[in-house]
């Protein structure tokens, strides 16, 4: 069951018509005057594919985009929880290759395009989720790739060369494509992209210059939009104003945003703007984006469940990454071991003597079990996951499954904070709870780990009473 939270779920068809007929608010005046200057005949929507009536007549025959993007490096759902799952490079293998075998023979295979944001934060592991991320985008056939924030933040060398990264709106010279063509069904179809500079700090040695949205831009995309009439598509990625002049623009037969939102339990995949409604990738990488152009249109979203197999290639690629990411547990196992010297966690036999009750409550709950679920899915030594599922992990606290077995698996100080000053000394000092600021744990400290798509079903209410222990616990 996926909870009602999941706002990313099933998307009705979209009425993509744009609305230019209705009272035009002051940003509509603001643009019809510019579409005027322009030469743009936006006025009655003709230009746009989108509409469904374009080239009535001329029968326009239908194409398939399918969109993904914001993976944000969640290459594989973590399995922390059976709801919510979604998601994951092998599943999206799968699906590719299930549309691939849905086309009439002689057909041409959709149009693959990707709205970037796929690079995790920057870190060690995060380094090595590049690879594994471009090395698949390398192996799909994607038109078109809108670099996201997360990307540029790796810095230009991150990317790799051979991808159709494509940004319209920047002003360096081959830093990125300008546009991608492709040809589906006999027709040229063009993809453009535009990142807001709003959304990328630019420093003066980038190798690219990211412009904003004004006149002289908009007839860039318009030069670029004659080459492919009807058959221009917007890879979009910046606020609402900049999606309202574009939407209005009638440049585009279609228009994809990356998605804003990094939690996956409130994203939502559809945006409206310039009376149109923008569909959004789903984040996390957890489903596409089809968009039908043609007689009659229609958008939807579809989700990585696991009603998709996890396909070979990718599944192969990421055992390379989990091997990688298993060096780097040991390459960094020294630096751990040091600052954990004068660890100032115990472990939860350490309070055990003087607090059986809760002892025994703790041990029979699964918080002790959580290194021992990493291990049956063989990620024992991911520090992404063992930041939840062991004690203290890159806080001086668990070193490894070896020389820390005692801070294994949630422990009392996982919620308490570290305790042995505590154990040193009950009476005067004092523990310190996690994620709360006082010394008593409540949800919030549960919320450091209860969380996303990690626990979707978490309520304090339902859970805390499963592990319910201490004093003062009547009513909470
Ligand atoms: C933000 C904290 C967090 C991170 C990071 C995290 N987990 Fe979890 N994991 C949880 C929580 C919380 C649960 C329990 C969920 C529940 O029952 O509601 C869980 C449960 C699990 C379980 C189920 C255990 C069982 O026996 O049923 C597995 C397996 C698991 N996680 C694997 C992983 C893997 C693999 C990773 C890394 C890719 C990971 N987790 C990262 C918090 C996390
Ligand atoms: C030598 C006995 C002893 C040991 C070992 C010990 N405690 Fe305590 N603990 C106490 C006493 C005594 C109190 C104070 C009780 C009171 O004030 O009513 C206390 C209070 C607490 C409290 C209440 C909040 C607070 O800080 O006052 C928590 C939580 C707690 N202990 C957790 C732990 C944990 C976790 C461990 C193991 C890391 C641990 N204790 C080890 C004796 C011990
Ligand atoms: C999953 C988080 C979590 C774990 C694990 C956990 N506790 Fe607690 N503990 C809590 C919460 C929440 C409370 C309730 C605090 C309150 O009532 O304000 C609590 C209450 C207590 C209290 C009573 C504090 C008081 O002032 O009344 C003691 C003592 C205690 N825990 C000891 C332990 C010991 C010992 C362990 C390990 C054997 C442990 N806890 C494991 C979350 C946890
Ligand atoms: C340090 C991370 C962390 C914190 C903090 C945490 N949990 Fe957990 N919790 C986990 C993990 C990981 C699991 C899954 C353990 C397993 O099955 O391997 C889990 C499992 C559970 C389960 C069992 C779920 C099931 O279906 O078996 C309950 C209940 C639970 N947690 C309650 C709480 C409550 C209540 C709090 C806050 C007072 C809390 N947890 C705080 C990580 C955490």
């Amino acid at each position: 069951m996926i909870p009602t939270g999941f706002r990313t779920s099933c998307v009705p068809p979209l009425a993509l018509a744009w609305t230019f007929r209705r009272r035009p608010g002051l940003l509509a005046c603001l643009l019809l005057c510019a579409a005027l200057l322009l030469g743009v005949r936006a006025e009655a929507g003709q230009d746009t594919a989108v509409q469904g009536t374009a080239g009535q007549g001329a029968a326009v025959p239908a194409l398939q985009i399918v969109a993904f993007g914001d993976l944000r490096g969640e290459l594989l759902p973590c399995g922390c929880s059976p709801e919510g799952q979604l998601g994951g490079l092998p599943r999206r293998e799968t699906y590719w290759n299930g549309l691939l075998k849905r086309i009439p023979s002689g057909g041409d295979p959709p149009v693959l395009v990707d709205l970037g944001n796929n690079f995790p934060a920057p870190s060690a592991q995060g380094a090595l989720k590049l690879d594994a991320i471009q090395g698949f985008l390398g192996k799909m056939p994607v038109a078109a790739i809108l670099p996201g924030p997360n990307e540029l933040q790796m810095g230009f060398a991150a990317l790799a060369p051979g991808l159709p990264y494509t940004v319209t709106n920047n002003d360096v010279p081959g830093a990125f494509a300008p546009s991608q063509s492709v040809v589906r069904n006999g027709q040229r179809v063009l993809v453009l992209g535009y990142l807001s500079p709003s959304l990328v700090y630019q420093g003066s040695q980038d190798r690219f210059r990211l412009v904003p949205l004004d006149l002289a831009l908009l007839s860039r995309y318009e030069s670029l939009a004659r080459q492919a009439p009807q058959r221009t598509l917007l890879l979009f990625r910046g606020d609402d104003r900049e999606l309202d002049i574009f939407a209005r623009s009638g440049l585009f037969a279609a228009i994809v945003a990356g998605n804003p939102s990094g939690d996956e339990l409130t994203a939502v995949s559809e945006r409206r703007a310039g009376g149109a409604a923008i569909p959004q990738v789903p984040t996390k990488g957890m489903g596409a984006v089809v968009l039908t152009l043609g007689a009659a249109p229609f958008a939807r979203v579809d989700q990585l469940t696991d009603k998709f197999p996890d396909g070979p290639e990718a599944l192969a690629a990421l055992k390379i990454y989990d091997g990688r990411v298993k060096a780097l547990f040991f390459e960094q196992l020294a630096g751990r071991e040091a600052r954990a010297q004068d660890s100032p966690y115990s472990g939860a036999a350490a309070c055990q003597d003087c607090h059986a009750p809760e002892y025994a409550i703790w041990q029979a709950s699964s918080h002790p079990q959580a290194l021992r679920g990493l291990d049956k899915v063989g990620k024992q030594f991911d520090p992404e996951c063992l930041e939840c599922h062991v004690a203290g992990f890159n806080r001086a606290g668990f070193v490894s499954a070896g020389s820390t077995p005692h801070l294994a698996g949630v422990q009392c100080e996982s919620c308490h904070g570290p305790g042995r000053a505590h154990v040193a000394d009950s009476v005067t000092a004092k523990m310190a709870a996690v994620g709360t600021g006082t010394s008593q744990p409540g949800e919030a400290t549960c919320r450091t780990c209860h969380r996303g798509a990690h626990s979707p079903t978490f309520a304090f209410s339902a859970y805390w009473p499963r592990i319910l222990h201490g004093a003062r616990t009547a009513g909470r």
